[in-house]
C-alpha cells in the first residue's frame, strides 16, 4: 500500500503474477560471471579476483582484458591487446569536426555520449551483434577512442587546440597528455598522477548490474549495436545519483565553510531531509558496509595530495563529515557509508581536472565493464529482450467525451 493510496495487493491480483519491485531492489535481471559483490561484507571481486589485489598489483588495461575475456592475460596477450588499443586511439577527422560543432559550454558527458553514438556511423561494417571479430574490433576501438574523445571534450571547453594521441605512451599517460598538454610543448606525465588515475579506473571498471550497466544491457537486449548501447550507458551514468555523484560531492563541499558550526548545520539539513540535500558520496543500493573501493580511494587521496604537495581544506571537511556520519544514528541505522565517489573528486581536482570532467573519468573507467556485460549478454542463450511489466494505476475504462462536453 504505502503512500500511493492504492491497494497494491488488489492491483497485483488484477495484473496476474506480476511482481512490483520499484527500482529493482530484489530482482536479478540476468546471470553473470563477471563481478561478485557481497554488500553486507563489503566484498568486491572481478572474475574472482579481490578488488584490493587488482588495485595494488594490476593495471587498467590488464583488468580490462580480464573483464572482457574472462582471464588475466599472459604477457604476450597483454602486449597484443595493448598494441591493438594503441593503434586505434586516433579519431576520424570528420568526427573531430562534429565535436568542434558543440557549444563551448556543452557538458562533456553529453559530448561523450553523442560522440560514441556517432562512432557507430563511422564503422557501419562493424555493427554486427553476432560476428565475434567485429564485436572485438568495436570493443578495442571504444577502449582506444573514449579517452581521446574525453580529452577533446575537455580541450573544447577550455577553448584550447586539441592534441593528437602519442601512441608511444601508455593509455592513461596518453590521455593525460592530450588533456593537459599544449601543442608544440613537451608535456611530462607525472608518474604519481598517472598511476593514481590508472588505479581509479580499475576501481570503477565494473560493478555488476548498476544503473548504467543495466541500461547498456537493456538497450543491447533489443539487439542494438555496441556503440548505441554504450552511448546510452554514458547518459545513464551522468545522473547525480549515479556517476554524477563525484561532481556533486565537490559541489556539496563548496557549500560548507569548514567551521564546526557549518558542518553541524549541514548534517542537520541532511538528517531533516531538506529537499535536495543529501550527504553526497554516501549510501549505496548494495553496500550496507564500507564500500571496499572507498577505503582504497581514501588512502590514495591522502597519498596523491601529499605527493603533489596539495593541501586541500576540503579533504579535512570530507573526513570530518565521514567521522560524524559513521557515529551518527541516522547513518548507522540506515547503513550509510562512503561510496567510491566520496573521495575521488578531491583527487581529480588535485590532478587539475575541472568538476565537469569527473563523471567523464568514471565513464572511461567503467567502459570495459560495459563492454564485458554487453558481450556476456549477447553470448547468453537465455537472453531475452528486456521488457518489464507494470502495475497499472490509471483510470478504469471510460467513454470518450466530446470536446463540447469537457
Ligand atoms: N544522505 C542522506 N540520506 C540518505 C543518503 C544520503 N546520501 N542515501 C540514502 N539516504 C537515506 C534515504 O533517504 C532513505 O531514508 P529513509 O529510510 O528514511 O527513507 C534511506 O537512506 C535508504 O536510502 P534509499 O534512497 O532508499 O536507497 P537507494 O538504494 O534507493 O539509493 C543511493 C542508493 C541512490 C546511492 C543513495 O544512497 C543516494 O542518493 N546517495 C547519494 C548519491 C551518491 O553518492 N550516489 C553514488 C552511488 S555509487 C555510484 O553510483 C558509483
Amino acid at each position: 500500500e504505502g503512500n500511493s493510496g492504492y491497494d497494491i495487493s488488489a492491483l497485483l491480483k488484477e495484473t496476474g503474477n506480476t511482481t512490483l519491485d520499484v527500482g529493482f531492489v530484489n530482482t536479478a535481471s540476468c546471470q553473470s560471471a563477471i563481478t561478485y559483490i557481497d554488500g553486507d561484507a563489503g566484498i568486491l571481486r572481478y572474475r574472482g579476483y579481490p578488488i584490493d589485489q587488482l588495485a595494488k598489483e594490476s593495471t587498467f588495461l590488464e583488468v580490462s582484458y580480464l573483464l572482457i575475456y574472462g582471464e588475466l592475460p599472459t604477457q604476450q596477450q597483454l602486449e597484443e591487446f595493448t598494441a591493438r588499443v594503441s593503434r586505434h586511439t586516433m579519431l576520424q577527422e570528420d568526427l573531430k569536426d562534429l565535436l568542434a560543432a558543440f557549444p563551448r559550454d556543452a557538458h562533456p558527458m553529453s559530448v561523450l555520449s553523442a560522440a560514441v553514438s556517432a562512432l557507430g556511423t563511422f564503422y557501419p561494417d562493424a555493427l554486427s551483434i553476432t560476428d565475434e571479430e567485429q564485436i572485438d574490433q568495436s570493443s578495442v576501438r571504444l577502449m582506444a577512442k573514449l579517452p581521446t574523445i574525453a580529452a577533446y571534450a575537455h580541450k573544447k571547453s577550455q577553448g584550447q587546440p586539441t592534441l593528437y594521441p602519442d601512441n608511444r605512451l601508455d593509455l592513461v599517460s596518453n590521455f593525460l597528455r592530450m588533456t593537459f598538454g599544449v601543442p608544440a610543448e613537451e608535456y611530462d606525465v607525472d608518474p604519481v598522477v598517472s598511476k593514481a588515475l590508472d588505479q581509479l579506473f580499475i576501481l570503477h571498471a565494473d560493478h555488476e548490474q548498476n544503473c548504467s550497466t543495466s541500461t547498456v544491457r537493456l538497450v543491447g537486449s533489443g539487439h542494438a549495436n555496441l556503440f548505441a548501447s554504450i552511448s546510452a550507458g554514458i547518459h545513464a551514468l551522468s545522473g547525480p545519483l549515479h556517476g554524477g555523484a563525484n561532481s556533486a560531492v565537490l559541489a556539496m563541499l563548496d557549500e560548507i565553510d569548514g567551521s564546526d558550526d557549518d558542518v553541524d548545520t549541514f548534517m542537520k539539513r541532511v538528517k531533516n531531509k531538506e529537499a535536495g540535500v543529501k550527504l553526497m558520496g554516501f549510501g549505496h543500493r548494495v553496500y550496507k558496509n564500507y564500500d571496499p573501493r572507498a577505503a582504497i580511494v581514501k588512502e590514495t587521496a591522502h597519498e596523491v595530495l601529499q605527493k603533489m604537495g596539495v593541501n586541500d581544506p576540503q579533504l579535512d571537511i570530507a573526513m570530518r563529515l565521514e567521522e560524524i556520519a559513521l557515529k551518527d544514528d541516522y547513518f548507522v541505522e540506515r547503513k550509510l557509508y562512503p561510496n567510491v565517489d566520496f573521495y575521488t573528486g578531491l583527487i581529480y581536482k588535485a590532478m587539475g581536472f575541472p568538476t565537469d570532467m569527473f563523471t567523464v573519468l568514471f565513464a572511461i573507467g567503467r567502459l570495459p565493464g560495459w563492454i564485458a556485460q554487453w558481450r556476456e549478454m549477447m553470448n547468453d542463450p537465455a537472453t531475452k529482450i528486456g521488457r518489464p511489466r507494470q502495475v497499472y494505476i490509471g483510470e478504469t475504462e471510460r467513454a470518450y467525451v466530446g470536446m463540447n462536453q469537457r
